[in-house]
């Protein structure tokens, strides 16, 4: 059967505005967080404390955290590579931090200068840092199902490093198809192969990116198979910077659209959202290109 209600993680402050060749000022990111939450989100991932030469476009991650007037019960996870990401964002009362491991090497060289050996070492004392402190510690994992420089990884990988990462500590595990290329057999495959070895449904989340049209399909297999958590963009945001052929991420506003057609409940209110990705599409000066916006906000 499928979930009676499903928590978002919506990642469009990072996951979407990290991709955006505009830079967008502080107070214009304050405010979309703060829509965010206003439109009923109890999860928003903010920003990332990483080197402002990588990802120029959140290089204010500081004056945003200290911007924003933070609501009670709600989330405000980051990004954090490593222990000088830590220390910012431990400076400024963070509570929720992610890490973010790649499947394969050629995404980990290139998004974080490392082999996956050595930033899995990497992340090791942030994990035990944070976990220490009293965080949550998601840990992302890239490449899931295909990498643009080396085709299709094999699901024994994932695994591998998907265990790595929980043996470390992590809380939870967002199974990542950065470039879109999952379909729903294959989400199935992978899920049922962690959960073989050892990783909780419950401790899995789904960040899926829809370059091929397939995130709601990829979605509802993930749901069929007992996963609450589910990754979005509002307005369908996003890609990722050092992955070519990344496009936005499984629009927010797409995702409500067949959960509320499910009955499935998610605490979100669809037309405050749609008002908001109308709002930041006139920030960027572009469309959103999720459909439900499309259809909702046509005049
Ligand atoms: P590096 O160049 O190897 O860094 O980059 P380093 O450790 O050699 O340090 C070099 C300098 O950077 C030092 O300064 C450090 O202090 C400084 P110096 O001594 O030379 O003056 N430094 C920092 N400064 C500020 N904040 C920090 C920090 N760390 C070091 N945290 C590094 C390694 C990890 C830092 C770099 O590769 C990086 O920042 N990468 C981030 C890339 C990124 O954010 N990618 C996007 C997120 S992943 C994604 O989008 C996928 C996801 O959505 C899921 C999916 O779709 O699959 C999550
Ligand atoms: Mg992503």
């Amino acid at each position: 059967g499928l979930p009676a209600r499903v928590t978002i993680c919506e990642v469009g402050p990072r996951d979407g505005l990290q991709n955006e060749a505009a830079l967008l000022p502080v107070e214009v990111k304050a405010e979309f967080v703060e829509r965010l939450v206003d439109a009923g989100h109890s999860v928003v991932e903010t920003t990332s404390f990483v080197h402002p030469k990588w990802v120029p476009q959140l290089a204010d991650a500081e004056q945003l955290l200290q911007r924003l007037t933070l609501a009670d019960g709600v989330r405000y996870p980051v990004l954090v590579p490593n222990e000088r990401g830590l220390d910012r964002a431990l400076a400024l009362g963070v509570r929720d931090i992610a890490v973010f491991a790649s499947a394969t090497e050629t995404f980990a060289r290139r998004n974080l200068n490392r082999t996956v050996d050595e930033s899995l070492a990497m992340f090791a004392p942030v994990v035990e840092r944070g976990r220490r402190e009293d965080l949550r510690v998601r840990a992302y994992l890239s490449m899931c199902f295909g990498d643009p420089w080396e085709g299709e990884v094999p699901v024994a990988q994932v695994v591998g490093v998907a265990q790595r990462l929980m043996a470390m500590g992590c809380t939870e595990l967002s199974l990542g198809d950065t470039i879109g290329v999952a379909t729903p057999g294959r989400v199935t495959a992978l899920l049922d192969t962690l959960t073989a070895a050892g990783i909780a449904t419950a401790d899995l989340a789904v960040h899926f990116h829809d370059t091929y049209g397939q995130a709601l399909a990829n979605t509802l297999a993930a749901l069929q198979r007992g996963v609450t958590t589910v990754d979005a963009s509002a307005g369908g945001l996003g890609g990722c910077p050092y992955a070519k052929s990344a496009t936005g991420n499984l629009a927010t506003e797409d995702l409500l659209w067949q959960l509320a057609g499910l009955g499935i409940e998610t605490g979100v209110d669809l037309g405050r959202l749609v008002e908001t990705s109308v709002w930041m599409a006139e920030r960027l000066g572009r469309p959103s290109p999720s459909r439900t916006v499309t259809a909702l906000a046509g005049t």
